[in-house]
């Protein structure tokens, strides 16, 4: 399974913010929003990375992330010169698609608790894997509605009538028939190619499965002011509580067996003196020194 995350877009909902840095290299509480989202994948095992953003964004990622080495990660990038449409990804990164699978995860969508998404990862054969959320504001959304029987019978992208509130997340499985059946898609009236249209034809095909999110799932995204404002306050509050860090790559990716533990000390020991170093060195490095 091969990842691509999409952190391009005009972010003109957060002007004056965006004048000077993407959305998606904002701050979310104590770190960069698209953290978060490469945090979910590493979670998952995904290790094989794709970022797309503007022309103008791009080299700031790649100062960020680097190729990725760093969190024990291959990251190639990608430019998105208009933004065209989020199903525009899979026709941007088809030479890194290859012949693989592909999750396709919205640099400004956060998730936190359970493994479900590494579960769909490992469960996946075919077609599509999306997710369907519960939310007070479908119509913000892509929209799935589900038949008595937990189907799912249709997919809208921001209705003005809602089914149903079940919202479907920025995070998106398919096969390889992805780049095939985007090619497919025509234009929507905004001139985008559609994300509620590449799952549509999923759906038509009999292709589709939709994951329902448990109500302990949390699902954020951070594209206004307030919601940008509500998901760092959320996560302080859980990070103090529980004296854990939400979306920290390379906890992550130590978990995930990407990095072994001379390679996280080595890491860590170029960062600052700083609380983001503090939490690795004692909740990560000095706990597997611990357990080992
Ligand atoms: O957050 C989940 C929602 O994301 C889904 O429920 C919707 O079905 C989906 O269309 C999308 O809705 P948004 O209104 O959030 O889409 P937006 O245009 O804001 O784009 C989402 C992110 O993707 C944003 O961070 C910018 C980036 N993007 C978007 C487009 C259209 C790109 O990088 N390139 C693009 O061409």
């Amino acid at each position: 399974m091969k990842g691509i995350i999409l952190a391009g877009g005009a972010g003109s909902r957060l002007y004056p913010l965006t004048l000077v840095a993407s959305k998606q290299l904002q701050p979310v509480y104590d770190k960069p929003m698209v953290y978060y989202p490469l945090t979910t994948l590493i979670e998952g095992g995904i290790r094989d990375l794709c970022l797309i953003s503007t022309p103008q964004d791009l080299p700031r990622f790649q100062q960020l992330l680097g190729d990725g080495s760093r969190f024990g990660l291959s990251i190639e990038y990608r430019e998105q010169p208009k933004p065209e449409g989020i199903a525009q990804a899979f026709l941007i990164a088809e030479s890194f698609i290859g012949r693989d699978n592909v999750t396709l995860i919205l640099g400004d969508n956060i998730f936190y608790g359970g493994d479900v998404f590494a579960r769909a990862f490992a469960d996946f054969r075919e077609g599509a894997t999306i997710f369907g959320y519960h939310v007070n504001d479908p119509e913000r959304y892509g929209v799935v509605e589900f038949d008595a029987s937990g189907q799912a019978v249709s997919i809208e992208e921001k209705p003005k009538q809602p089914r149903s509130n079940y919202a479907v997340p920025g995070l998106y499985i398919y096969d390889n028939s992805v780049v095939a059946t985007t090619k497919a898609l025509k234009p929507s009236a905004r001139g985008e190619l559609e994300i509620s249209d590449l799952n549509v034809a999923y759906l038509r095909r009999g292709n589709l499965r939709v994951v329902r999110l448990s109500r302990g799932f949390a699902w954020l995204d951070a594209g206004t002011s307030s919601s940008l404002h509500e998901a760092s306050a959320y996560v302080q509050t859980i990070e103090k509580r529980a004296g854990i860090k939400i979306g920290c790559p390379e906890e992550a990716a130590f978990h995930s067996g990407f990095l072994q533990l001379p390679q996280l000390t080595e890491r860590v020991a170029q960062m600052p003196r700083c609380e983001y170093r503090e939490y690795l060195e004692r909740e990560v490095i000095a706990e597997a020194r611990r357990l080992a």
